[in-house]
């Protein structure tokens, strides 16, 4: 027994070796830590169960029977996350390149079917030079089966992409159909074609990082979350990400200890809006002081900045946080930020999570490029995402909150349940001067008389009280007593139950 206890030791000890200590050590050489290491990373210690450890490919072409390395590539199992089950599977680049075979798609896709069926999210972990060039269609069918349990899952256990290393053809796309997708700066890329293929076909010259590194994909494309320094801070970022979301649909998320009183009040708050209206706030500083401890986990940080979107906690228990930012184009609506905070709104709607959306919105962003882009259309996702969202939404509208850009960001219209102005709020077809300079046209050669309508104009809807008085705004409140207000609001949501009319699945503009 004991011979064969030893046996079965060293397997396993080659097994740990993937490719072999030479690729290890130049993995570690490019700033990159091995599959393995990140499992350690991203899981609790001691936690992890790895499954299939000694799988090979099936491949008999072009040699690859001399080369079987037990696991093919890819590290699978499950562990847990501050006790917390979560399925992983960490790509091996070691092993060929961490390039998907048919073997090597059957261990991920065991690790899909588990996490779906047990309810717990699945953290992938990718470095993969994509389909196994030696397999061919093999390899293909091996991606489209993981695609398809990618689309199962969606919307019923929560998916995390990390990519650390080149990700390349289909390596970028079950990543895609992921909720969250985090890069690691300067070590991990995504394109479906590499800068070889892009220089044969379009003769552009473009090297990798620009093609599809962290700064390309959270700035330009926004196929990326976050980027993050190394493998370490990407890990522990993921951590932190996980301990905000429920393990499934069916579920709450957790809810956390917390050391900040629900009923604090916040003096600032009351001067946090400039007297001048046109004058820009950061809406990040009231997110900060609304939330527990300050804690606020940014989803998008780099793009449309116009809008910011992440997670905080209330009362310990989970929010989702939509705000216009007045400091960049003065808070406008426009299709990149309407995308992001579409996106955003969805995955809190499929997972429970309650929004609170902070308003201050001087209306869409109007130009060519914006109509000619499709702002219609993206503006809809917004509208849309909101409109057939069923979880508790608590709006408060700080200052402006013109025209449609009104009506898309959680508005009454749009069942948000609580609606609260401040003040300070202003809630209008649009600014005073643009709807002056329109209903009293025969008067703009007089500025007297322009400067007079846009007075009255401005104390008769420059302020909160038609919408309340309609009962659009439930209630004005001090903003200092914000975070009071809404933590009572979500509490008393918390059983919240609506459902929506049966239909097979919506068709919301795409
Ligand atoms: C088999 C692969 C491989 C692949 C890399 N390797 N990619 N083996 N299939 N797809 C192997 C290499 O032969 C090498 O083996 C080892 O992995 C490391 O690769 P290097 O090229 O030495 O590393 P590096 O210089 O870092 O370059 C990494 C890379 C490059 C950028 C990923 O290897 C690359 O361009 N690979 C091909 C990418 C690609 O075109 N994939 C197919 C996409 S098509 P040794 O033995 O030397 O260590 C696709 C279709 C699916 O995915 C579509 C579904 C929608």
């Amino acid at each position: 027994m004991k011979d064969i206890i030893e046996q079965l030791e060293d397997r396993r000890q080659e097994a740990r070796l993937g490719g072999g200590q030479k690729r290890i050590d130049a993995q570690h050489a490019r700033g990159k830590l091995t599959a393995r290491e990140r499992i350690d990373l991203l899981l609790d210690d001691g936690s992890f169960e790895e499954f299939d450890m000694f799988v090979t490919h099936r491949c008999t072409d072009f040699g690859m029977q001399s080369q079987k390395p037990a696991g093919d590539g890819v590290v699978t199992g499950w562990g847990t996350i501050n006790g917390r089950l979560v399925y992983v599977f960490s790509q091996d680049f070691t092993v060929f390149g961490g390039s998907l075979s048919e073997a090597h798609a059957q261990k991920i896709c065991k690790i899909q079917d588990m996490a779906i069926q047990n309810g717990a999210p699945v953290i992938g972990i990718n470095d993969s030079g994509g389909a196994r060039i030696q397999e061919g269609v093999a390899s293909l069918a091996g991606y489209a089966e993981v695609f398809q349990r990618n689309i199962e899952a969606s919307g019923v256990i929560p998916q995390i992409s990390v990519i650390m290393g080149p990700c390349a053809g289909g390596a970028v796309y079950s990543p895609a159909m992921t909720d969250f997708i985090f890069m690691v700066k300067d070590t991990s890329y995504m394109f479906v074609t590499g800068p070889d293929v892009v220089k044969t076909v379009t003769n552009e010259q473009v090297t990798a990082e620009e093609l599809g590194g962290a700064s390309t994909h959270t700035r330009k494309s926004s196929v990326a979350d976050a980027a993050f320094e190394n493998d370490v801070e990407a890990l522990a970022e993921v951590r932190r990400l996980v301990d905000f979301l429920p393990a499934n649909n069916r579920e709450k998320p957790p809810v956390r200890p917390f050391f900040d009183d629900p009923n604090r009040i916040e003096t600032s708050l009351d001067t946090l809006v400039p007297v001048n209206a046109n004058t820009p706030y950061d809406m990040k500083e009231l997110i900060h002081k609304l939330a527990d401890e300050g804690d606020f986990y940014e989803i998008q940080e780099d793009f449309a900045k116009n809008i910011l979107t992440g997670f905080i906690r209330i009362e310990g228990r989970t929010v989702g946080v939509v705000a216009n930012q007045p400091m960049v184009l003065a808070g406008c609506l426009d299709i990149d930020s309407s995308r992001k905070a579409a996106r955003f709104v969805r995955f809190c709607d499929a997972f429970e999570i309650p929004i609170l959306t902070l308003v201050d919105v001087p209306g869409f962003l109007p130009g060519t490029s914006q109509e000619y882009g499709g702002v219609i259309k993206h503006g809809a996702k917004l509208l849309f995402a909101y409109g057939e969202a069923t979880v508790p939404m608590v709006t408060v509208i700080t200052r402006k909150a013109y025209g449609g850009a009104y009506d898309v960001m959680a508005s009454k219209h749009l069942q948000s349940d609580f609606n609260y102005a401040w003040p300070t709020a202003e809630i209008a077809v649009m600014g005073a001067k643009g709807a002056t300079e329109i209903i009293h046209r025969a008067d703009l050669k007089d500025p007297e008389k322009i400067a007079s309508h846009t007075a009255d104009y401005e104390e008769r809807f420059a302020n909160p009280f038609v919408a309340a008085e309609r009962g659009f705004i439930d209630e004005v409140i001090q903003p200092s007593m914000t975070r009071k207000r809404i933590a009572r609001a979500f509490a008393s949501l918390r059983n919240k139950s609506k459902t929506m009319p049966w239909k097979k699945h919506d068709n919301i503009p795409l």
